[in-house]
């Protein structure tokens, strides 16, 4: 059976994005694929965030030693996962400079009919958690991709009293950090990456230039 081949993306400043990303990464790989861990860019200086907190420096060096994210990571997979903390309702920039970066894909339709699922963090319960989720699949789908969530067959799912949703994984974290990301968020993260990793070995990707057809358009 052919093996899939997962790319996790994550930008995370304290630490539960990446927590989310790391259980969504072992739950591939316990699916048998060959999985990717990446981080985007870091963006300096860190105006945004409490550089002094204790879990801001603990988490930097973990992510600071996972590899950055490049557009081949994105060829090489069947499957791509990418989320970042929830920014005023929004993805995070670093991210989101990162997907501009790939738009040369875009254009050569290179990842037409693979695999996409999304995750994010939080501080509070309503103010943004489901519209980032939702805002991080728009790209994968002007890319061509397929989209993957998590059934409600995953008890996890009916069980949460925080994060994790039908659209993607997620960590519901309050707004000094203190919930930080339980073991239901992170089941449930588990399930999207192994589900990625099920979907990802049916599907064959299905490259074809985005500038070809606009060309055949004229
Ligand atoms: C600039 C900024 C904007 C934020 N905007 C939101 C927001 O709109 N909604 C929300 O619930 N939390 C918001 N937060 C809180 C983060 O999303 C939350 O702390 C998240 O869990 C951090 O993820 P991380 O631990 O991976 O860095 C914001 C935090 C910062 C620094």
């Amino acid at each position: 059976m052919k093996i899939a081949k997962v790319t996790v993306i994550v930008d995370s400043r304290y630490g539960s994005t990446l927590a989310l990303a790391k259980a969504i990464a072992d739950g591939a790989q316990a699916e048998g694929a060959h999985v990717r861990l990446r981080r985007v860019a870091i963006q300096e200086p860190e105006f945004s965030v409490d550089t002094k907190r204790a879990d801001f420096i603990a988490a930097q060096q973990e992510y600071r030693e996972l590899p950055k994210a490049c557009a081949d990571d994105l060829v090489w997979a069947d499957g791509i996962i990418w989320g970042s903390p929830t920014r005023y309702g929004l993805m995070s920039t670093p991210l989101r400079s990162f997907i501009d970066e790939i738009a040369p894909l875009w254009r050569e339709g290179a990842l037409i009919g693979k695999v996409g699922a999304v995750f994010t963090s939080t501080g509070g319960m309503h103010s943004g958690n489901e519209m980032t989720l939702l805002s991080l699949m728009l790209p994968f789908l002007q890319h061509g991709m397929i989209l993957c969530g998590v059934p409600h067959s995953e008890p996890a799912l009916i069980q949460t009293r925080k994060g994790g949703s039908p659209y993607g994984a997620s960590a519901v974290t309050g707004f000094d950090g203190s919930l930080g990301v339980d073991e239901i968020e992170l089941t449930i993260a588990s399930t999207l990456g192994a589900r990625v990793a099920r979907l990802a070995r049916q599907v064959e990707a299905e490259p074809a230039s985005v500038e070809l057809a606009a060309a055949l358009a004229q």
